[in-house]
């Protein structure tokens, strides 16, 4: 719901822009940390959700950690201020450049994801004559009822270890002399609503953390990864996450040991919302059986309709839903891609040129995503506070 002053402030920018409420991001913010600090959770933010300057500013104001995924992310993050005993750093394919740059800042942990990374790791930190921690990345073989393209906790996936690799894997650590474990670490998906499947996470998470005890290592932390999901199709009514049930989950099944720190790795929950798609109409061209929409902003600037069919709410914000009989529209991108639709058949009231469109709850995944495909502007921005 954006105010009547908002839509015209909207009105006289030039589109397409992302738009970030940074009053609702704070207010999310606020509702994370506060959840998270009733169970002594440590939260850290998934930088690769959303990277503008502006929220990542704002994120790092609130204490909260930083979850990178390249060398790029781990930079970026201590750039802006992240504390960097609070970062850590996942990803499959690390490479030897990343993984210095992040020894040199002396970042909390890695996630490994392989036997061989550890192997890298550990002499990469030799050479410096260095100890770093790292937690190991365990496939839990969870399945996270999510859509195919972002589930990542099933043992088909290209990501963490096997639990059946684990013997291997701890022979292989107690020969290096360069890392130290100290913890577990989980992703079993993203976009999750169904609180059964992180009541799942803990069941798996208890079980290797029982093993790990058995073969004599005291753990500090686990880390549970991110997927808290948000709700797409109400924003307005739903605009942040539930993040009390989200921990509550965790605080009643994980089985926690004394001073062993739980950690998490958000990156859609706190940022969706605060973003929105500001776009608007170039022409409206109406079929025998469609009509259509055409947008001056296109996959190049939101690509998850496109790559994962996902839905975005979408609302002409110049004309009010009520006065006009609804007229079902393929809302479309100007890029020379077939694809290149946001949705179809969507219900809106009767628009023209000119008419703004916003697509909302675009605060993650959206920017990051952009391509610079047909040659295509550079993402312009507005916020609000
Ligand atoms: N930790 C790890 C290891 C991850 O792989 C991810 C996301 C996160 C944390 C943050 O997950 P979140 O809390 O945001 O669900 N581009 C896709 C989503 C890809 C998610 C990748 N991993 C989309 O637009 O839906």
């Amino acid at each position: 719901m954006f105010s009547e002053d908002v839509i015209q402030q909207f009105g006289q920018q030039e589109t397409p822009f992302y738009h970030y409420n940074l009053a609702l991001l704070k207010k999310t913010l606020s509702a994370c940390t506060q959840a998270a600090a009733r169970y002594d959770f440590h939260v850290h933010y998934a930088l690769k959700a959303n990277f503008n300057p502006r929220v990542l500013e704002m994120i790092m104001q609130w204490g909260i950690g930083a979850d990178c995924v390249s060398g790029n992310e781990v930079q970026k993050a201590a750039e802006v201020g992240f504390d960097r005993n609070k970062i850590v750093f996942a990803g499959v394919g690390k490479s030897d450049k990343e993984i210095n740059q992040a020894i040199d800042l002396d970042i909390f942990c890695f996630n490994v994801e392989s036997i061989q990374e550890l192997t890298v790791i550990d002499s990469l930190a030799a050479a410096k004559g260095k100890k770093v921690r790292v937690a190991i990345r365990i496939n839990p073989n969870v399945d996270a009822h999510t859509h195919h393209n972002i589930t990542t906790g099933l043992e088909e996936n290209k990501f963490g270890i096997n639990s059946w690799e684990l013997t291997d894997c701890i022979h292989v650590i107690q020969e290096c002399d360069h890392v130290e474990l100290v913890g577990i670490h989980f992703h079993v998906g993203s976009q999750i609503t169904d609180m059964t499947v992180f009541k799942s996470l803990c069941v798996k998470v208890n079980e290797i953390h029982q093993w790990f005890e058995e073969h004599g290592f005291n753990l500090k932390v686990l880390n549970v990864g991110g997927g808290l999901g948000i709700d797409y199709h109400q924003p307005d009514e739903q605009p942040i996450a539930d993040f009390e049930s989200y921990f509550a989950v965790f605080n009643q099944f994980l089985e926690r040991k004394p001073g062993q720190e739980v950690h998490f790795e958000l990156g859609r929950a706190l940022v969706a919302q605060s973003g929105n798609l500001v776009s608007r109409v170039l022409y409206v061209k109406h079929g025998i059986k469609k009509n259509f929409l055409i947008l001056d902003a296109g996959m190049t600037e939101l690509m998850r309709p496109m790559l994962y069919q996902a839905y975005h709410k979408i609302e002409n914000l110049s004309k009010s839903e009520s006065d006009f009989d609804a007229v079902k529209y393929d809302v479309v991108g100007p890029i020379c891609e077939s694809t290149d639709c946001f949705g179809k058949e969507v219900d809106l009231p009767v628009s023209e040129r000119g008419d703004l469109i916003a697509i909302r709850t675009a605060g993650a995944y959206g920017e990051v995503m952009a391509s610079g495909y047909n040659l295509r502007d550079t993402i312009r921005h507005f916020y609000t506070e």
